[in-house]
């Protein structure tokens, strides 16, 4: 009894440090793969592809390629996704509709900024930068023309904050019939802000990625469809994810934790059948898939006696077998 609850004592004292293993490390693979190859990959052997959420975790990442002598394209864990066009009002998405007026060419995210939506006099949409200002066609629910034109120049986001304030939301058509409506608008008064737009990127994990992460006119979409992200020449730069690059994996380290037991007990601790039974109590204690061993010690024995009287002292150290970052 007093020897399992020395065992006790002995691994709430470790405890602390087991969390401190859920520290992420990072894995360069040298193997040229697509973004999406890569991204199995890296789900199958690891996490998943690595997302670096501040400057600090990007410099981390930056040092391990520098560490290699790797300037890139490598590919990390963000991505953007165009399937995400969505009404202002009522959020519905564009996917779960038919209607699709779509200047030719478009959307096309011209140099990288365009996730905002607007109408011309023809009832065509484009796709372009949200800060830019231009005038704007509200929905006015209570209103029988449905559709009011706003002529203060603004950009989408204030612009759909008016028309929210105002009248019901920025203009969002669901049909042919009320596009026509919101083309009429637009035919008077010229091209137009209405309530279209998309996500921008995001990490693998589903957080965006925020503007401060980029060296502007990163991302610029430089050959159409630059929809996945790298680490080059040390700033995070958008590719056609088809391209196949070296890629960056988030992994769990491993790390070993050396736990030194103190136990007071008579002659049975040197019998193999207690020290297994002592382990399988301690493999409980611990579960979680972690291998659990005695270490034997030069003399080919796990335990030395000591002819002090017990004293209870742990002590541990971690050992990290891949990059820590
Ligand atoms: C990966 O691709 C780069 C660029 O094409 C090439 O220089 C490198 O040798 C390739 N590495 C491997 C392991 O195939
Ligand atoms: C729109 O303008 C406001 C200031 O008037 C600014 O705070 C906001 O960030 C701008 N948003 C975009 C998307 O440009
Ligand atoms: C267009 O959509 C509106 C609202 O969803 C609906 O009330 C109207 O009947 C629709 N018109 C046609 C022609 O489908
Ligand atoms: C658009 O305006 C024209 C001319 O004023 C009008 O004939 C037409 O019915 C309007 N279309 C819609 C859908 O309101």
């Amino acid at each position: 009894m007093k020897l399992m609850l020395l065992y006790l004592l002995c691994l709430t004292s470790i405890g602390p440090v087991m969390v401190s293993s859920q520290r992420i490390s990072h894995i360069l693979i040298l193997q040229n793969k697509t973004w999406a190859d890569a991204q199995d990959y890296c789900r199958t052997l690891y996490i998943d592809l690595t997302t670096a959420k501040s400057l600090k975790s990007l410099l981390t990442v930056k040092n391990l390629l520098a560490l290699r002598s790797i300037t890139g394209p490598v590919w990390m864990g963000l991505n953007l996704n165009l399937d995400t066009w969505r009404w202002s009002f009522n959020g519905r998405l564009l996917n779960d509709i038919t209607l699709r007026m779509w200047g030719a060419g478009e959307p096309n995210n011209y140099m990288g900024h365009e996730w905002c939506g607007a109408i011309d006099g023809y009832g065509l949409w484009y796709d372009t930068t949200c800060t830019s200002l231009k005038i704007s066609i509200c929905y006015s629910a209570s209103d029988p023309n449905m559709y009011v034109g706003v002529t203060v120049n603004q950009n989408w986001t204030n612009a759909q904050a008016y028309c929210r304030q105002w009248y019901t939301d920025l203009a969002s058509p669901f049909n042919s019939t009320e596009n026509s409506m919101v083309q009429n608008i637009s035919l008077v008064q010229g091209y137009s802000w209405f309530g279209l737009s998309r996500d921008t990127w995001r990490w693998v994990d589903g957080t965006k990625v925020p503007e401060y992460l980029w060296q502007y006119p990163l991302p610029d979409n430089a050959v159409p469809q630059e929809n996945c992200g790298t680490l080059n020449g040390g700033k995070l730069d958008d590719k056609q994810c088809t391209n196949k690059y070296y890629f960056i994996c988030d992994a769990f380290p491993l790390v070993k934790y050396v736990v030194m037991l103190h136990v007071k007990s008579d002659q049975s601790v040197f019998d193999p059948a207690v020290q297994s039974a002592m382990l399988l109590q301690i493999k409980q204690k611990l579960d979680g898939g972690l291998k659990v061993y005695w270490r034997v010690q030069a003399d080919g024995k796990i335990f030395q006696k000591k002819t002090l009287s017990y004293r209870f002292a742990p002590a541990y150290f971690t050992v990290c077998e891949q990059y820590c970052m």
